[in-house]
């Protein structure tokens, strides 16, 4: 997924920017107007430059131009591949602010952000607002090199054992194990908050990549390290060291950081329906219930390791009693809202009158609990103007077609 991303505004004189027009078609360019700014977007081979016109300064800004990609994820549920669809769909909406309530990978915070808006940034889990914290509220801040190095270098006389001795044979190896130790610990010393985040979203990205499936819902190394004919998956990515793999996303996620010169920030792991407002438009990706199944998605149960892996200091203290095969986290009850098949419309009602003074853009599948025509009849209920686009895909290794929706209502 490419996008334009742009960075750092630096005068441009007027007369440049009538020239540029000039050499160009009207199918080169438009002209918007999004609140106070008129926005000239060029397209030049692919790319985007973008002047503005601030009203009453007669200055315009280029805004340096650079290509964009989304960092890799394998989390689920992630938008990623849907950006360039949500944005077609939303780009005539006037909006300044926007929450992203259910933030996850921060896919969609980062498109709202390439667009030049305020973006708010929230998910419940501890270890997706670090993803955020790396992407959206950070403006300017990388990983080098020699801080790479240094992050990886293991030099302290000992290290805590907590992953090697609790998670033994269950979802890396032991050598596996003692780096993942050794790791965290160094990653969560680093002193600039957003250096940190970086690292840490990158070890993230990494043993999401190690595992059969990107779950960490069962127990099965074995999948792994069994001598047999495999179909799926990617052995030799499991295979690949710790260190490699991080290497490879901190870069990723060193070419993602820009400044869209908004006060971009994470407020926090809000459960959504506490979640604060103060924004124009609100995102809603909530976890997906679908209808052939008992459960929601329990994102909790997915990525407990993860989130012990933000929470290394408390993990010990955190681990369920008495303990499953998984080792699995201690879940905060509002995971259960959205994972019970008796409480999930009520929630989604919830969901949609707590947002009812924003403009609501939610993102859901046709196949869910709720449907599309009960999700349909309680926006209509709260808002006047409801709009519901779709469009189809199907996941690698399944044959079932899926509809994705996006609901706008005003
Ligand atoms: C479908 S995913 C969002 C994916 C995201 N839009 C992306 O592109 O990566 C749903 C997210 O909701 C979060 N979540 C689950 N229950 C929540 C709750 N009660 N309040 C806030 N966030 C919650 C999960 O951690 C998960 O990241």
């Amino acid at each position: 997924m490419r996008f334009n991303a742009f960075a750092h505004p630096v005068i441009y004189p007027k007369s440049r920017v009538k020239n540029l027009l000039k050499t160009c078609s009207k199918h080169d360019y438009f002209l918007q107007k999004d609140g106070r700014r008129i926005v000239l977007e060029l397209h030049t081979e692919g790319n985007s430059r973008v002047y503005q016109k601030v009203k009453g300064k007669e200055s315009f800004f280029l805004m340096e131009r650079h290509t964009f990609r989304y960092p890799s994820t394998r989390y689920s549920g992630s938008k990623r591949r849907f950006l360039d669809w949500i944005w077609s769909n939303l780009k005539d909406i006037r909006f300044q602010s926007v929450l992203d309530v259910f933030g996850g990978t921060a896919s969609v915070s980062l498109l709202f952000k390439i667009h030049g808006k305020e973006v708010h940034y929230n998910d419940l889990l501890k270890f997706n607002q670090i993803i955020g914290t790396a992407l959206v509220e950070n403006k300017k801040t990388i990983v080098t090199a020699a801080d790479l190095k240094n992050a990886l270098t293991f030099d302290r006389k000992t290290y805590p054992e907590f992953i090697q001795k609790e998670f033994k044979s269950i979802f890396y190896l032991d050598n596996e194990n003692a780096w993942l130790d050794k790791a965290i610990t160094e990653f969560s010393q680093v002193r600039d908050k957003y250096k940190r985040a970086i690292l840490l979203s990158a070890l993230f990205q990494a043993c999401l990549a190690k595992r059969p499936f990107n779950l960490f819902h069962r127990a099965n190394l074995y999948i792994r390290t069994n001598n047999v004919h495999r179909n799926f998956g990617n052995k030799t990515t499991w295979e690949r060291p710790f260190e490699n793999l991080v290497s490879r996303y901190v870069s990723e996620y060193n070419k993602s950081v820009f400044d869209n010169s908004k006060k971009n920030r994470v407020i926090g792991g809000y459960n959504a329906l506490d979640c604060p407002n103060g924004v124009d438009l609100v995102y809603l990706d909530p976890p997906y219930f679908s209808a052939s199944s008992n459960q929601g998605a329990n994102y909790f149960t997915f990525y407990h390791f993860l989130e012990g892996l933000a929470n290394y200091d408390k993990w010990p203290r955190l681990l369920y009693s008495p303990r499953s095969k998984t080792k699995k986290f201690h879940e905060p009850s509002e995971i259960y809202e959205w994972v019970q098949k008796d409480r999930i419309c009520e929630t989604f009602e919830k969901l949609i009158a707590r947002f009812q003074d924003n403009i609501i853009v939610l993102s859901y599948q046709s196949d869910g609990i709720p449907s599309k025509e009960e999700i349909l009849l309680t926006l209509k209920h709260f808002k006047k103007k409801v709009k519901v686009f779709s469009k189809t895909h199907q996941y690698v290794l399944s044959p079932k077609v899926k509809e994705e929706l996006l609901f706008v209502a005003k």
